[in-house]
């Protein structure tokens, strides 16, 4: 395999430290090998190799925007995908009742998911998403039609299909027959997905009971059995609102963390959803159990009743990265929850009742800046899944998205600079630092975070192969 080459302006956020500062690296004019979809160098603009480099396999992004690591979205509701901006307005247990089983039955009509499926899978490669985690349905072909899209748009992902079985809280028209189907169903479709032609490992199926309220003690064991004897990943929803973390602790004795673990379903592929009420003590357990939580801000907000304890949980040694939990989180697209991620934990830090004394409101040190939500939207979801994506370096997929500079005409303003930004370059290699539109360090990074729309994100790469492009 001959290398194919990237030469981009970037940023990316290799490393953080236990919760308190993420280093953000720069690099312009990057020359970035690839070979069969694997970083194999990144090059800055004075490495002797470059030279010897045929300009004919370069793909030059200069003067077009940054390139930036693809994001790793850790938990999406596909098929809540027509419902995504709505039905914000109840408890998640009523939500769950009179919106979501309801829509979610409707994927027994597989022409249906096949329409819903195209457009979510496509929507997110938009956004910029090279890494899915996804809920489906209980139903088997739908499920199946998921992975199969998302193999054929080039997306990599992980898909479950849903197992719940429990009648007491699942309505007739949308359970599993029993504990056995699903465990059963599961297990069938973990072959189907690793035995899907074509399928060298880009997706993956995912062992995936909806939550503890849904699921009985059989299915949940069944299931945590499956999970150790086929090493795939797990995902679940854990402590998410006041009324999921009664319910376990009232069904269980104990925390859902804690059941979890009991029911062989804490594992170092586990991906665990909001997980918005957990303690010391479990986080303790899921650290020690090198599960990954995935933090919804967004959804939080509307079905969480509080915040997740973010910045301890990283002190804490967690793996954490970021869920748009699409529909409970009204946006596809994980640029708007690396920025609630900011605020959030602004908030929760400040407080919010301003009847109450400052520094009575909140939780001291809880906030994170625009940094650490960039490096859980790449690195945090690449090191939670245990995938090598989430930046660039030699031995990881380039997987990344190029996203043109948001407001870059105040920028020229700001700067005095009369350039229109027509992404004409003079192509010398440092045309990232005398273009005035990158600004300084890493401001135009937080530009993107907080400013950047998905029209401003104008291609997608996959393992090195474009699998998204505007216009
Ligand atoms: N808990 C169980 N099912 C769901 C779901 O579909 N969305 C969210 N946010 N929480 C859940
Ligand atoms: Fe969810």
């Amino acid at each position: 395999m001959t290398a194919i080459f990237f030469r981009a302006n970037l940023f990316h956020a290799p490393g953080h430290s236990a919760g308190q500062t993420t280093d953000i690296e720069r690099i312009d004019d990057a020359m970035i090998a690839v070979e069969d979809g694997m970083i194999t160098a990144v090059m800055p603009p004075d490495d002797p190799a470059r030279r010897d480099i045929d300009k004919a396999a370069v793909t030059d992004l200069r003067g077009k925007g940054a390139l930036l690591p693809g994001f790793v979205d850790l938990h999406i509701h596909a098929p809540q995908f027509p419902q995504l901006g709505n039905a914000l307005d109840v408890p998640l247990d009523v939500w769950l009742r009179t919106h979501t089983f309801p829509l979610e039955s409707r994927y027994s009509d597989l022409e249906f998911a096949d329409r819903v499926y195209r457009a979510l899978v496509h929507r997110l490669l938009a956004n910029g998403t090279t890494t899915a985690v996804y809920f489906a349905t209980i139903h088997q072909p739908a499920s199946l039609r998921l992975a199969e899209i998302c193999l054929g748009a080039g997306q990599r992902a992980l898909v479950g299909r849903v197992a719940m079985d429990l009648a007491e809280t699942c309505p007739s028209y949308y359970r599993d027959a029993s504990a056995e189907a699903s465990i059963d169903d599961t297990a069938d479709f973990l072959h189907a997905v690793s035995a899907m032609p074509g399928n060298n490992g880009q997706v993956m199926p995912v062992i995936t009971p909806r939550f503890i309220p849904t699921c009985s003690d059989a299915a949940l064991r069944g299931l945590g059995d499956l999970a150790a004897a086929t090493g795939a990943h797990v995902q679940t929803h854990c402590s998410e609102d006041d009324w999921e973390h009664a319910h376990v602790q009232r069904r269980c004795g104990m925390s859902d963390t804690a059941a979890l673990q009991d029911f062989g379903l804490l594992t170092d592929k586990t991906i665990l959803a909001h997980s918005t009420f957990i303690d010391d003590d479990d986080m303790a357990m899921i650290a020690a159990a090198g599960s990954g939580v995935a933090h919804c801000p967004l959804s939080n907000v509307f079905f969480s009743n509080a915040v997740f304890p973010l910045r301890r949980a990283l002190e804490k040694g967690l793996h954490v990265g970021l869920g748009t939990d699409i529909s409970g989180g009204p946006a596809a697209s994980l640029m708007d929850t690396a920025r609630m991620t900011v605020i959030a934990s602004r908030m929760l830090e400040e407080g919010v009742d301003a009847s109450l004394r400052a520094g009575a409101r909140g939780v001291p040190s809880s906030r994170v800046d625009f940094r650490t939500a960039f490096w859980l939207a790449t690195m945090g979801g690449a090191q939670a899944l245990d995938l090598p994506v989430g930046c660039f370096a030699p031995g990881r997929q380039f997987d990344a998205m190029l996203v043109r500079l948001p407001a870059d005409h105040l920028l020229d303003i700001a700067n005095g600079d009369n350039d229109s930004g027509d992404g004409k370059r003079d192509g010398t290699s440092d045309s990232m630092a005398r273009d005035a539109d990158m600004g300084p360090g890493d401001d135009l990074l937080q530009k993107i975070i907080m400013l950047a729309t998905p029209d401003h994100i104008l291609q997608t790469w996959v393992a090195g192969t474009s699998v998204h492009r505007r216009g």
